[in-house]
């Protein structure tokens, strides 16, 4: 039967904009009529889709997920693809997609999520785009695609029967405009294989059947299926080394993010003492992001970056060393003591993946990081939390084929020896009202010109700006991308607005101190940064700004 390609009238909506990784809103937004379908038109008209092309489609089985993938498939339909590829029952993690993207050529991707953030029919639905190098899309394309929502007046699409993506295979549709081709494929076999082609995975089981115990989270999330054909078929840990490892439509009721706060579970149990796992790990709702936790110990997202890159010649795929390293402006400056020592160039963007992209495709970096929990290699151009979590269970393995042993702890306090540390916390001020939160950047940036050379405690500022990125590869600018405050000794507080966030603003503090002294660098962060979080709140006037007393989350 040939199926109509149809074109509905309808108008624009002013509030489509992505933020730091695609666009997010709450699940009944989507809801409305057109929503969806407005965004996602608005993609086909800002790309010079070449007809008969192929998209790449999955999600990380979120409520919403199967109605935005068949919504999605029919207008792909319509707008000249000749083919999706989708996930088998819509699943993908972000770095899955962008592994499918390469590895098939497809010209793009849609990814249905909306990361860490809560799921389920009252929480929060999000897309983002993905060119055809893998990465998500730049923000000469999500403006274009902004604008265009804003003055929308019609989309294309073709009503199908639903179209079933539980089973593997292929089905054929016929619509005025020619053929097209729904192809269900494996969500967990190509990425499980491109992991196996970069690790050493004889090393890690060797060190899996040692007595190493381990633990992974996947938070009821989209790595649950990967984890289980990765740690238990492929380097056959036992069962009971993973945990909340089948995807929910609401994750639970849990908020996928893995950090100290909401993988609580999995904190405790390796913070229970002797007997606690030797490793922990945890990935947030799409896969991209990781945490890392030893035997009673917490590895902060920017040290964990640093680690890799400075063991990163243990590693197979980066055997024979790495061409540059990458981090987001607030991550702490861990790496770039690593990037001295190695010789290899160090680059400082704004936060969000999106930036790291074209430095991977010239060539200049190979691994990057954000101290949000993303951590990833040239590998793909998305962070990857499992490619994370691999990297670090090779280095262990092959300390363990060194000298029998084998541990988180141990390998931190011996990278702070001789790197110092870079102390580091990050302090969020979520869902608070958007007028407090502009009022507060508003009143630190008044400070600018006052600032310099003020002594605050045992600290004296030495600068001040609002963050500007130069891409050197397009020559494309970044302003307003978070407010540095440095001092004179190297330390920093950052002040940043969310972009991911669906609820007023949320207000993130970021700070950081270097302390080389090894009978220091043991301290908790809380407790070493103390001083400079009140200046943090001095500089702010956050209190009588926001009324908030603490921050909600602290990683
Ligand atoms: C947050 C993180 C950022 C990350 C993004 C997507 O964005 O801070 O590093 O790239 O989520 O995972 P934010 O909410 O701060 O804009
Ligand atoms: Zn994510």
């Amino acid at each position: 039967m040939q199926n109509q390609v149809q074109t509905i009238s309808t108008q624009g909506f002013n509030d489509q904009k992505p933020g730091t990784s695609g666009l997010r809103k709450k699940v009944q937004v989507f809801q409305q009529p057109h929503y969806l379908e407005n965004f996602v038109q608005s993609i086909f008209d800002t790309l010079d889709v070449p007809l008969g092309a192929t998209l790449t489609v999955g999600g990380d089985g979120r409520y919403y997920n199967r109605h935005a993938i068949q919504t999605i498939i029919e207008m792909a339909a319509a707008n000249g693809f000749g083919r999706v590829l989708v996930g088998q029952a819509g699943i993908l993690s972000t770095p899955a997609v962008s592994h499918i993207i390469r590895k098939y050529h497809t010209f793009g991707g849609m990814i249905l999520s909306a990361s860490h953030n809560q799921g389920g029919v009252h929480g929060d639905f999000g897309i983002k785009y993905n060119i055809s190098n893998g990465g998500p899309a730049p923000e000469k394309i999500t403006d274009e695609v902004f604008a265009k929502s804003k003055v929308i007046t019609q989309y294309k699409t073709v009503k199908f029967a639903p179209v079933d993506i539980n089973t593997l295979g292929e089905t054929e549709f016929e619509t005025d405009q020619g053929k097209f081709t729904v192809q269900v494929i494996d969500a967990v076999q190509d990425y499980a294989d491109l992991m196996q082609t970069l690790f050493d995975f004889a090393a890690i089981k060797k060190l899996l059947a040692s007595g190493f115990k381990m633990k992974f989270d996947a938070m009821h999330a989209v790595t649950g299926p990967y984890a289980q054909e990765i740690f238990v078929n492929r380097l056959c840990a036992s069962e009971s080394s993973l945990m909340n490892c089948v995807p929910s439509e609401d994750f639970n009721g849990g908020h996928p993010d893995p950090n100290l706060t909401y993988a609580a579970d999995l904190v405790a149990i390796m913070f229970s003492g002797a007997n606690a796992p030797d490793f922990g790990a945890a990935s947030d709702g799409d896969g991209d992001r990781n945490m890392i936790l030893g035997k009673n110990f917490f590895v902060t997202p920017s040290d964990s970056l640093a680690v890799l890159a400075a063991n990163a010649t243990l590693v197979p795929a980066y055997s024979s060393g790495i061409a540059g390293v990458a981090r987001s402006m607030p991550t702490s400056g861990a790496v770039d003591r690593v990037a001295v020592k190695l010789q290899i160039p160090c680059y400082e963007t704004p936060t969000g993946w999106k930036f790291f992209g074209n430095l991977m495709d010239a060539g200049k970096v190979t691994l990057c990081g954000e101290e949000s929990f993303g951590t990833s290699s040239s590998h793909v151009r998305e962070k990857d939390g499992l490619w994370a979590v691999l990297f670090w269970l090779n280095v262990l393995a092959q300390k363990y084929a060194l000298d029998g042993k084998a541990s988180v702890e141990a390998m931190l306090k011996a990278h702070w020896l001789e790197f110092g540390r870079n102390v580091y916390s990050r302090h969020d001020y979520e869902a608070i009202p958007t007028e407090a939160a502009n009022a507060v950047m508003q009143h630190i940036k008044g400070q600018f010109e006052s600032l310099p050379g003020q002594k605050f405690g045992h600290y004296q500022v030495s600068s001040c700006d609002d963050f500007s990125y130069h891409d050197s590869i397009d020559g494309s600018v970044s302003n307003n991308q978070g407010v540095r405050i440095l001092f004179v000794d190297g330390s920093r507080i950052v002040f940043r607005l969310s972009g991911t966030g669906t609820e007023g603003a949320t207000l993130r503090i970021y700070l950081e101190a270097y302390e080389p002294d090894s009978h220091k660098q043991h301290l908790d962060a809380q407790i070493a940064l103390a001083e400079m979080i009140k200046i943090g709140l001095q500089i702010s006037q956050l209190l009588a700004l926001t009324g908030c007393v603490e921050p909600t989350v602290i990683t």
